[in-house]
């Protein structure tokens, strides 16, 4: 059996606020395992890649800004279902809804800007996590 991997981005509001520990500490404090972490800098054809489903949409261009506006931490985790476990830790996409006790319902707001600023990305299945670790640590 192979162990579940996922991807893990700090994003810069992470990283401007001081929270790169915080968010790793949770997902440690899980349980899950750590295999690899490296500063990254965005470039917009790797965001292209790794938003590949939402290039698209009218709130793209917005996504490059804020992912281009500051340095990122990218890490690797992995165990057992771990995509799952991540992704209920990290909460809803939307940081006013998501719920207290996860990353984004406790530590990220609308700051009202008009941009979704949610500190952290996390794969949304296996087979995501292995193509977007292959992109950021290849
Ligand atoms: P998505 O993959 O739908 O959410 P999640 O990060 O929870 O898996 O969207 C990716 C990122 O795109 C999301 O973290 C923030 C941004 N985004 C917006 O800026 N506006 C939106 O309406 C949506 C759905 C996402």
């Amino acid at each position: 059996m192979s162990t579940e991997r996922i991807l893990i981005l700090v994003k810069p509001d992470g990283v401007r606020r001081n929270l790169v520990g915080e968010v790793l500490r949770r997902i440690e404090a899980k349980g899950y395992t750590l295999e690899n972490i490296a500063w990254k800098n965005a470039t917009s054809d790797l965001l292209a890649e790794h938003y590949n489903e939402l290039v698209d949409k009218p709130f793209y261009p917005d996504i490059v800004s804020y992912m281009t506006s500051g340095p990122i931490v990218a890490a690797v985790f992995n165990g057992a279902q771990i995509v799952k476990g991540v992704r209920n830790l990290a909460g809803a996409t939307d940081p006013t809804s998501a719920a207290p006790g996860t990353i984004r319902g406790d530590l990220a707001r609308d700051w009202g800007d008009g941009n979704v600023e949610n500190i952290v990305h996390a794969s949304d299945s296996p087979e995501n996590a292995e193509r977007e670790i292959a992109l950021w640590f290849a």
